[in-house]
């Protein structure tokens, strides 16, 4: 009796194995199909990509101001924004690790309106963005202040802050 249902459990696995790997093929092998030919987001109609301008399997105007930078600017715009998220990041990490110190150096040094920052600010076509930019390295500064305090609550607050301005910049304008 134990022998016919260690059989049969044996069996049931094997099923299982076969249909899993059969499955996992199916579906990884349409996916490549469509990322070559490049239908991959027309094909994932019902899915939320907001970064994508579909939502709800609709197609959304992209109604940020374009800046129309030349290619060189719009590298070094685009490099320097990764340093951003870098810095964002860094902050948080040395915040879990208790480094306050680290942390509001690295808002001050890489967030703040240093002089290299307010440079390359004030050469931004366009005034909003420029107001906006400074803004956001203000609250930058604002955030190494808040650290000094060694306050999560505080910190945490000014953090929230100068995120709110990367993303009010990123819903209002593209390169
Ligand atoms: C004053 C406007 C403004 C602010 C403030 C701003 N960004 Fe951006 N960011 C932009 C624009 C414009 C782009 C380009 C979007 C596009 O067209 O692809 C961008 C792109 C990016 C990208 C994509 C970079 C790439 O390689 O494509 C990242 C990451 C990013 N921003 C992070 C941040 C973070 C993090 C902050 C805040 C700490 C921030 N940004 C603040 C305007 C801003």
């Amino acid at each position: 009796m134990i022998r016919i249902l260690l059989y049969l459990f044996g069996a049931i696995a094997i099923v299982f194995a076969a249909y899993g790997t059969g499955n996992a093929a199916d579906t990884a092998h349409p996916m490549m199909g469509d990322m070559q030919s490049g239908h991959m987001m027309h094909d994932m109609g019902g899915g939320q990509m907001m970064g994508g301008h579909m939502m709800d399997g609709k197609m959304m105007d992209d109604k940020r101001i374009p800046l129309n930078l030349p290619p060189m600017m719009a590298q070094h715009q685009k490099a320097n924004m990764r340093e951003h998220l870098k810095a964002a990041a860094d902050v948080v990490h040395y915040m879990g690790a208790n480094d306050f110190a680290a942390a509001s150096k690295t808002a001050k040094e890489k967030l703040g309106l240093t002089a290299q920052m307010k440079q390359m600010c004030d050469n931004m076509p366009n005034e909003t963005f420029r107001t906006m930019a400074l803004d956001f390295h203000k609250s930058g500064d604002a955030l190494a202040e808040a650290l000094k305090t060694k306050d999560t609550g505080k910190s945490l607050k000014a953090l929230d802050a100068m995120l709110a301005k990367c993303t009010a910049c990123h819903e209002m304008f593209r390169q």
